[in-house]
């Protein structure tokens, strides 16, 4: 007897062209359904599910068997495919069925612990521990294909332009991404570590010093962040670097990856050259460096109307260096009560904003919560910087210029969710650049990188370094799709005293660098070219292009909140024996 029944077709393909031929199926029973004299089955594997019928036709044996099938079964079916009587216009497959005459039962099911179906509301953390099981559904089997596409979209591109594929190393040193790095101890080093690699930052530099000229790959990433439902510790970048280029001619060889990408896949033309903002531009337009221009409510500066106002709240931040600003929901004062906008400020309290002024203009009168401070003529001059008019929700905020940003630019989106504006089948793809090059931490008095510590100054900025490191620009870019970091990259230093000088502005010691990048910079010394680069963020891509919420769904195996793999149960403890062996005690 044959160990399998040689399949012809996969389920989710018959169609009515295929009317009157004997196929062999194989997969899964979706569900049994025993009419009397009639049983109906679907079956299902990653194309879809077609209906198979077992009738009074078939020898009673086979009858027996059918009707014992339960889901989840695994089994191989020959059959005839004939017009459907009653037809299914959900399924692919809807005008046919199968009439089965022959049936091997692969193996048994026990009745599995989610329903295998699309709109399935079974916990996260369940999906997650069966995900075998949650792969099944039609769903996920379409992402996972959908993410394997665009992968071999962006392979064939980089690879039409030049790009090798190179692999770099997993168990390497720590790159300069920023992260909390993942470590790995070394049984043949005791006491030494290997860092699980943040991205290929520094290796795919190398391969510039190397002359490999344009490199290319998909490459596993580790970072030990909190989790978001656009962050993963394990994630997958597309990552290049090129030779001999500038800010232009990076970008210029996205833009025609990313075309090639939606006409391919998305069926959607793309502009181009796609917009480009300033980082400055970005933050005082939208509140933000990944602006989401799917929609309106941009932020407008009070600063000037309101200079001699004695309303403390404004007064105060204005005194303190700080920022007024505020955006206009249009039409939304009906929409928003009280109580929602004091929710709204219980939000903001996140980003260290204090407060949140409001203004209704109303059909007969403007109400707000600063009314006391601001009669009839000024509140119109207020409402005037928005183009208020009748029906419109203004929100200010006044604080620190971060605090002010980040409040005004999270009320932008949330508000823009809240009216139904963020329409997942729209793609508004834009480049940030100019950002600063180095992030002012008030606690500690210092610089960091903003990207990382390789990313080029703007040259024109070089006498600033000195004298004001804050206003320095640098020559990096972020890809922004409707509101999502897609990816970032920069054009690197590749002068040594340049890069020297940034380690200075950084504070860090010449033992620290030496430590830490003694290689590169060892490296350097031996003819390097002018390089830059990019990395796209592979999960959160395929997340946008799918219309899904979080990279988990378009990942096979995530981890849960927690950072673990409920299928594998990892992380776990390990024998005694094998943390001697690599000199680890673990502390209770
Ligand atoms: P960066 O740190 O900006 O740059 O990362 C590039 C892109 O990777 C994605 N990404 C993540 N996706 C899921 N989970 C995470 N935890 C996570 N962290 C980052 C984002 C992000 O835009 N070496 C540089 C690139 C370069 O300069 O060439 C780098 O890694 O989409």
């Amino acid at each position: 007897m044959d160990i399998i029944m040689k399949r012809t077709h996969m389920c989710g393909v018959l169609t009515e062209k295929n009317i009157d031929e004997n196929v062999v199926l194989n997969g899964w029973i979706q569900k049994r359904r025993n009419l009397g004299g009639l049983i109906f089955c679907d079956l299902r594997d990653k194309t879809g599910i077609v209906q198979i019928v077992f009738d009074d036709t078939i020898p009673e044996e086979l009858f027996q068997k059918a009707d014992s099938l339960r889901s989840e079964f695994v089994v191989g079916i020959k059959g005839t495919v004939k017009e459907r009587q009653a037809k299914n216009k959900e399924l692919t497959t809807g005008d046919i069925e199968v009439f089965a005459k022959e049936l091997m039962i692969y193996s048994e099911a026990e009745t599995p612990p989610i329903y295998i179906k699309d709109d399935d509301d079974a916990s996260e953390n369940l999906r997650l521990k069966y995900r075998y099981l949650d792969l099944r559904k039609g769903k996920m089997q379409r992402n996972l294909t959908f993410r394997h596409q665009i992968a071999k979209v962006a392979r064939d591109f980089f690879d039409s332009e030049g790009f090798t594929d190179v692999e770099t190393p997993i168990l390497c040193k720590p790159t300069p991404e920023g992260a909390r790095d993942y470590l790995v101890p070394s049984r043949v080093n005791p006491g030494a570590f290997y860092a699980l690699p943040q991205s290929p930052q520094l290796f795919k530099q190398l391969l510039m010093v190397s002359g490999t000229d344009r490199y290319y790959q998909i490459a596993k990433c580790f970072r030990d962040e909190d989790l978001r439902a656009d962050r993963q510790p394990e994630f997958t970048q597309i990552d290049l670097e090129m030779s001999f280029v500038d800010v232009d001619d990076v970008i210029e060889v996205q833009e025609r990856f990313l075309k090639k990408l939606f006409q391919e896949l998305m069926n959607t033309e793309i502009q181009l050259p796609l917009p480009r903002y300033s980082y400055q531009e970005a933050m005082e337009r939208f509140g933000s460096d990944k602006p989401d221009t799917r929609f309106g409510f941009e932020l407008k500066s009070l600063n000037e109307t309101i200079k001699d106002s004695e309303f403390p709240v404004f007064a105060n931040a204005l005194a303190a260096g700080g920022d007024v600003r505020g955006i206009n929901i249009e039409g939304a004062a009906e929409k928003f009560s009280r109580k929602d906008i004091d929710k709204l400020q219980e939000a903001i309290k996140h980003f260290g904003a204090k407060g949140l002024v409001w203004i209704k203009i109303g059909e007969t009168e403007t109400t707000s919560s600063a009314s006391k401070f601001f009669p009839p003529d000024k509140m119109k001059k207020i409402t005037d910087v928005f183009g208020g008019k009748t029906g419109d929700l203004i929100l200010i905020v006044a604080d620190k210029a971060k605090v002010v940003f980040d409040s005004l630019g999270f009320l932008r989106r949330d508000m823009a969710g809240k009216l139904g504006l963020l329409d997942d089948r729209r793609y508004e793809l834009l480049w940030v650049v100019d950002f600063p090059l180095f992030e002012y931490d008030d606690e500690t008095g210092e610089y960091s990188a903003m990207h990382h510590p390789f990313t080029s100054p703007r040259l024109e900025d070089l006498p600033k370094l000195d004298t004001a490191p804050g206003e320095v620009r640098a020559r990096a870019y972020d890809i922004v799709l409707n509101g999502v970091e897609l990816g970032g990259g920069s054009i690197r230093i590749h002068d040594s005293s340049l890069q020297r000088k940034m380690f200075q502005v950084l504070g860090l010691s010449e033992e620290t660098v030496k430590n830490k990048f003694g290689f590169l910079l060892e490296a350097f010394k031996y003819g390097t070219p002018p390089h830059g680069g990019l990395a796209y963020g592979l999960d959160r891509l395929v997340m946008l292009l799918a219309g899904e919420h979080s990279i988990r769904e378009v990942m096979a195996f995530p981890k849960n909140q927690a950072a673990m793999d409920l299928v594998s149960e990892a992380p776990t403890a390990v024998p005694d024996e094998q943390l001697d062996e690599l000199g680890i005690r673990v502390v209770e």
